[in-house]
C-alpha cells in the first residue's frame, strides 16, 4: 500500500473488534514510536504498552467512557519525565557518548547548550516541551501502523491522573499525557465508511 493510501484508509477507529494483535506486530510498532525524532533526542517521555484485559479494565473507570480503552487489542500510553533536570540531561549526553564510543566529556559543549536551553524553563514550560515531543512521537506510531494495516484511535479524552494512579506512574517520575488503541477496527464501526474531512489543499498550504 503507498503512503497516501494508508493514510486515507486510516481513521479513529470508534469500535474495536474483540481481537488481539500479533504481538510480533505490535513490537513492531512500539520500535517505529523508539524511532522517533526528539528536540536535541532527549526523548522525554515512556511508552507503557497494556495488553493486560484487567489493567484495561481499571482504566476503564477514567477513560471518560470511551469503552475502546477496554476493546482495543493494546493500549499504549505515552507518559512524559516529570523530572528534566541536569541529571536527566547529563544521563542523556553519557549514554550518548557511550552508544556513540566517544571519550566521555566529548559532548560537553552541547551539553552546556541544551542545559542554558532547557534549564531556565519553568516546570509547565518544561512539561510541555516534553508533550510535544510524545505527540511527535504518536503521529509516527499512528501513520506507521496505518503502513501495516492496523488500526488506532489516538486519544486525549480521558482522567490524566486516574491514569497514572492505576499504573503507578509517579514513582517512575512520569505523567500520562495520550494515549493510543491499537487493534482491529469492528465490522460495526460505521465510521469507517465516513468521509474523511479535511482543510482543501488551498486553505491547508500556501506557497510563497
Ligand atoms: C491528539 C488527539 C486526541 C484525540 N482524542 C480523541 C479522543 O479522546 N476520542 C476519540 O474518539 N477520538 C480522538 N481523536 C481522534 C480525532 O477526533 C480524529 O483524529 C479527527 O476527528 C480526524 O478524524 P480521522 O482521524 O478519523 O481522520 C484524537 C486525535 C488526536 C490527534
Amino acid at each position: 500500500m503507498n503512503l497516501l493510501d494508508a493514510l486515507n484508509w486510516r481513521y479513529a477507529v470508534r469500535e474495536f473488534a474483540d481481537t488481539t494483535l500479533d504481538e510480533e506486530v505490535v513490537s513492531e510498532l512500539v520500535e517505529a514510536t523508539r524511532l522517533s525524532p526528539s528536540a536535541y533526542g532527549l526523548q522525554p517521555y515512556k511508552l507503557i504498552v497494556i495488553h493486560s484485559d484487567s489493567i484495561k479494565t481499571k482504566l476503564l473507570d477514567y477513560a471518560m467512557g470511551q469503552s475502546k480503552v477496554k476493546h482495543c487489542s493494546h493500549l499504549l500510553v505515552f507518559a512524559v519525565n516529570t523530572t528534566i533536570n541536569e541529571q536527566f540531561i547529563a544521563q542523556h549526553f553519557a549514554y550518548f557518548e557511550r552508544e556513540r564510543s566517544l571519550e566521555n566529556g566529548a559532548l560537553a559543549g552541547y551539553q552546556q547548550h541544551v542545559k542554558d536551553v532547557m534549564l531556565p524553563l519553568t516546570t509547565e514550560q518544561l512539561q510541555q516541551w516534553a508533550e510535544n515531543q510524545a505527540y511527535i512521537a504518536l503521529g509516527n506510531l499512528l501513520t506507521s501502523a496505518a503502513i501495516r494495516r492496523v488500526d488506532t484511535c489516538p486519544m486525549a479524552g480521558f482522567e490524566k491522573q486516574g491514569f497514572d494512579k492505576v499504573l503507578g506512574l509517579a514513582k517512575h517520575g512520569l505523567k500520562s499525557t495520550v494515549i493510543c488503541a491499537l487493534g482491529e477496527r469492528a465490522d460495526s464501526d460505521v465510521s469507517a465508511a465516513e468521509r474523511k474531512v479535511r482543510l482543501s489543499i488551498d486553505s491547508f498550504s500556501m506557497e510563497l
